[in-house]
């Protein structure tokens, strides 16, 4: 591999480069990222008609002891539904209830992670005709163990109206498969609405479930896509995500059916908890925004004005003066200062439909009125053809083979230079290949990755799709990071990511191989690390079955300007191609550092059969 590392041959890597896409997909922000542990908080989940199924709560109690109805009495006007609960039983009499008392709980989303020592914030809102002496508490899955408790006691005039209640719990013990009851042993009619439950260790206190934002913030996102996908348009628009209905307390949101991915959300992780989540990993947020297009209907384009009004609107939530109508908004949920948005979607993998070019103009020459300097990102691909109409960025997605996304590193070598910049907003290797997240997968993605860095003058954003699963709800393999209530791992393709974090801003080096191979690719960058030392990274991935010994030849070099102590290799390998980690063995492919034992500008270096290594070499 001949590397020339003088500055005549080199090209920077635009600072965006490498970022990430979260869709809600998979539970993966609701039972995922957003810590909220209660599942349909305000019993809105089986729709807002009455009686509604208010699952995942079940009941406590048998018919003669309590009765459990919803109506439409909640004191939140979009989300009317509230939980209706006729005790008939007392703490002693002839209808004495049963120990424990009865009531209701709510298993979370597959469990509850409490954990021994953390605390909880519980909140919910109450009414009653009698007066109220309700037991909270988290439990063991079948009720009998109790992790933390408290009791609430109120007059009947102090509960007459909808009222708020607020406790703190303090696990004594550990249980990742919990449940939060609300019972009593009090004769009775009592209503419940927006029950939440929030470990108070969240990141900053911002709500995100903290070993997942950790695992975010390792790969130092540049950007950050969101809110999908699919997710975004909906197989009907009437269940598309609109960031208006995700916005302001908690409590007031109606919540949604995400009727794509087949799901409920609270809404919790809404469009302010995205800005915030962008803000928190200092990645820029790119707002993906329905046109007025799902899958299976459109608005047509006379009559699309008010989803870009809509749009507009949104804009101005995140970046306007805290005394402007949406600005304030956001201002009152604590975010004075406006937010960091540059980028908008205009829908996603919409440019096949009929009205999209129609729809897209409308939006697009609003928003540049509004907001010039806003770059703005068109569903269609202008990789192999020119668009037909103004944008700044253009999506390109893949989902493939690995033998395809590998041999797909020089898919933009040819693409022409003028016009928009390509954001491969999504790409992943699918099918049998990748299985739940192979090593197979990855080093394809490696292989392609690389040829983006190499195209990166015309390449300015890529993401892997989709970003979390729950492994309790698989709607789409494979993901790059897995979890469940309390565990989480990285597949083999979240760790190809790590090893780009350095390349967002740092500068690309002509590097040729010898000789061509088709299954060999391999690169080299230079970059700066926070204490000022300038490393040369050099990247390869042996596709092949055999290894390979690769020589090293970097020219444009100062005589011994490289070090050894401080250089190393770091091999993302395993003994077989289709291994992935679990929740037992995590790192089973992962990638492992050692020290280089020799590190100059001509060296040798064996690349191991299906792997991808690199080599830091320090300036
Ligand atoms: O990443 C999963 C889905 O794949 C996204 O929702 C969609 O954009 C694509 O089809």
């Amino acid at each position: 591999l001949f590397i020339d590392a003088s500055e005549r041959s080199s090209h920077p890597i635009p600072q965006t480069l490498f970022g990430i896409f979260f869709e809600e997909i998979n539970h993966a922000g609701a039972g995922g990222l957003w810590a909220e542990l209660v599942s349909n908080r305000g019993f809105e989940a089986g729709g807002s008609n009455i009686p509604s199924n208010i699952d995942p709560w079940s009941i406590i109690g048998d018919e003669s002891s309590i009765i459990v109805s919803t109506d439409r009495s909640s004191c939140f006007e979009r989300n009317k539904v509230a939980l209706r609960m006729e005790v008939l039983c007392n703490s002693e009499g002839a209808s004495t209830c049963p120990s424990g008392g009865v009531g209701i709980y709510n298993p979370g989303f597959w469990g509850m992670n409490i954990e021994q020592g953390k605390s909880y914030k519980v909140v919910f809102y109450v009414r009653s005709t009698e007066a109220i002496d309700i037991s909270v508490s988290f439990t063991s899955s079948n009720g009998l163990q109790t992790l933390a408790s408290t009791n609430i006691i109120a007059s009947a005039s102090d509960v007459s109206n909808w009222t708020k209640m607020e406790v703190l719990l303090e696990a004594k013990e550990t249980d990742h498969n919990s449940r939060l009851q609300l019972t009593t042993s009090k004769k009775g009619v009592l209503w419940f609405d927006q029950v939440s439950a929030m470990p108070l260790d969240t990141y900053k206190g911002h709500g995100f479930r903290n070993d997942l934002f950790q695992m975010l913030a390792d790969i130092k996102p540049q950007f950050i896509r969101f809110p999908g996908g699919c997710f975004v348009e909906g197989e009907w628009l009437r269940n598309a995500f609109r960031w208006k209905a995700s916005v302001g307390p908690w409590e007031e949101r109606p919540g949604h059916f995400g009727d794509v991915w087949m799901y409920w959300t609270d809404d919790g992780l809404g469009y302010f908890e995205f800005l915030q989540l962008s803000e928190d990993l200092g990645a820029l947020p790119i707002w993906v925004f329905n046109n007025g297009i799902s899958h299976n209907d459109q608005v047509d384009t006379s009559s699309v004005l008010p989803f870009v009004q809509e749009a507009l609107d949104g804009l101005e939530f995140a970046r306007g003066d805290s005394s402007s109508k949406w600005g304030s908004v956001r201002a009152a949920m604590g975010h004075p200062e406006p937010f960091d948005l540059r980028y908008v979607a205009i829908g996603n993998e919409d440019c096949w439909k009929k009205n999209y070019r129609g729809n897209y103009l409308k939006f697009y020459d609003a928003i540049k009125r509004a907001y010039p300097d806003i770059k703005i990102i068109s569903n269609c691909d202008g990789s192999s053809r020119p668009l037909d109409h103004p944008a700044d960025l253009y999506d390109f997605h893949v989902y493939t083979s690995a033998n395809n996304l590998f041999s797909m590193s020089n898919q933009f070598d040819q693409t022409s230079r003028q016009g928009p910049k390509a954001f491969v907003s999504e790409y992943a290797v699918t099918g049998k290949d990748a299985g739940t997240g192979s090593l197979l997968a990855a080093l394809a993605e490696a292989g392609f990755l690389i040829g983006l860095e190499k195209n990166s003058d015309i390449v300015q954003m890529a993401s892997y799709a989709p970003l979390f699963v729950n492994s309790n709800d698989r709607r789409w393999n494979p993901d790059a990071i897995v979890f469940n209530s309390f565990q989480a791992y990285g597949t083999p393709s979240y760790w190809v990511q790590r090893f780009f974090t350095e390349s967002s801003g740092a500068t690309f080096l002509n590097a040729t191989l010898q000789k061509a191979s088709a299954s060999l690719v391999a690169s080299a960058i230079t970059w700066k690390n926070s204490d000022g030392q300038t490393y040369i990274r050099i990247k390869a991935v042996n596709f092949g079955s055999n290894s390979v010994n690769l020589q090293v030849s970097v020219g444009g070099l100062d005589p011994n300007s490289v070090k050894l102590s401080g250089s190393t290799k770091t091999i993302l390998t395993s003994a077989n191609l289709m291994d992935e980690n679990s929740f037992n063995e995590p790192d089973k492919v992962a990638p492992i550092q050692t020290l280089l034992e020799q590190a100059d500008k001509e060296m040798s270096v064996l690349l191991l059969p299906h792997s991808f290594t690199s080599f830091d070499l320090l300036k």
